[in-house]
């Protein structure tokens, strides 16, 4: 790790070992990606008591369930008995309120309380067995779990939330599709890719022909006049909004939120830029705004809204050389499905999109196998790729400083 950690050049793409080390991989989930939250779905996943979720976070597995209480929480998928995993499903409802573990059937309820073991002694206590719990947290109808022992804060991210998610009306949406990219690459680099719109031009011409300008483009010149001005009509002032990555208060969880114009006159992310579903939260007292949002919290949740639709898109590391990304669409709650919107018509752009991204970020973990890879410097407009790239290297350095036997 020390060794990996020298190689680094200011400015500069990370050097292989990062990218295919599995030790190094080891390293990332532990002190980086188990230390943050992760948005793992919307509320109305999980609407009503028994119905459930799993998400996975660094190789463990979560339950998310509401109980018989109507209170939502992320129970881990670790059997008390010998460890097996209990959910075997991805979503669905608890029948019967129970979860059956299928190796020697212990079952726990939907609040996770081990409410039978079968042929234990008699002085077995069943309380002392209930399902391990991580942290939830439910901002505007999005589900973040974080695992770590202490959690960060949520203060960037309740304020990023509040000044711009707050009006597309998240907390009354519907998840209407789920769609789930296996790449073979690192984790880091499917972030790094989504970071940046250097590569927007060049790899998603459909995209490019849609929204202005890149986020990079945005911070350096600032919005257009005619952005800002929806931006004031719409209560928004997105430049207080810009804790970035390093800029995170320390203990706090790291969120940004940024606008773009889409090309005139086009509306929303779709096909033909017109509209593609009913109108959500304030917007539907306001219209459409001709622009979208981007809003990103920890490592690896990314939220992308317009005024008729949301996306939520989520990295998933899997091992040093694979990573699943989920796009989650939603729209408004009371919206139907072929009266009010077309699911294929939502969910073509960003589809489309993130088949493209699958494409050329294999790419890049091909070259980046290659014994002659060099890291390049980055380009100006990769700078919230860089910013990612040193925010996670500030946060392995104190690690390894933290690990006196870090080699
Ligand atoms: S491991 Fe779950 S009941 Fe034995
Ligand atoms: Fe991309």
């Amino acid at each position: 790790m020390r060794a990996a950690l020298a190689q680094c050049q200011d400015g500069h793409a990370l050097p292989r070992a990062f990218y295919t080390d599995p030790a190094l991989f080891a390293w990332d989930m532990r002190h980086f990606v188990l230390a943050h939250w992760h948005c793992v779905g919307h509320t109305s996943m999980a609407a009503n008591p028994g119905d459930f979720f799993t998400a996975e976070i660094a190789g463990e597995s979560l339950v998310i369930v509401r109980g018989e209480d109507g209170a939502l929480r992320a129970l881990l998928n670790v059997c008390r008995h010998r460890g097996s995993r209990v959910c075997t499903q991805t979503q669905g409802h608890a029948s019967n309120g129970k979860f059956v573990c299928p190796y020697h059937a212990w079952t726990y309820d939907t609040q996770g309380a081990l409410s039978s073991a079968r042929a234990m002694p008699d002085d077995f206590d069943r309380n002392k067995f209930p399902l391990k719990q991580a942290h939830l947290q439910v901002e505007e109808g999005m589900v973040f779990i974080s695992l770590a022992e202490r959690p960060l804060g949520l203060d960037h991210v309740r304020e990023a939330f509040s000044v711009s998610a707050k009006v597309y009306g998240w907390g009354r949406a519907k998840v209407i599709a789920r769609k789930t990219y296996l790449i073979q690459a690192n984790w880091k680099l499917v972030e790094e890719n989504y970071q940046e719109c250097y590569h927007c031009g060049p790899a998603h011409q459909e995209y490019a022909k849609r929204h202005t300008y890149s986020r990079s483009q945005a911070l350096r010149d600032g919005p257009d006049d005619a952005m800002r001005q929806r931006d004031a009509l719409l209560g928004l002032n997105l430049q207080d909004c810009d804790f970035y990555f390093s800029n995170a208060r320390p203990g706090q969880e790291s969120a940004d939120s940024i606008r773009s114009a889409l090309v005139t006159p086009m509306v929303s992310g779709s096909r033909d830029g017109l509209p593609v579903a009913p109108l959500m939260g304030d917007f539907k007292g306001r219209g459409y705004d001709g622009g979208s949002s981007f809003i990103d919290v920890g490592p690896t949740s990314n939220f992308v809204a317009y005024p008729d639709y949301a996306l939520l898109y989520r990295t998933i590391p899997q091992a040093v050389d694979t990573t699943a990304f989920e796009l989650i669409w939603l729209v408004d709650q009371d919206a139907v499905e072929g009266v009010d919107y077309q699911t294929d018509a939502v969910t073509w752009l960003w589809d489309h999109t993130s088949q493209e991204d699958k494409h050329i970020i294999e790419l890049n973990q091909r070259g980046v196998n290659s014994a002659f890879f060099e890291p390049g410097p980055y380009a100006p407009m990769e700078i919230y790729a860089r910013s990612y790239s040193e925010w996670y290297l500030a946060a392995l350095r104190d690690a390894v400083q933290n690990t006196p036997t870090a080699n």
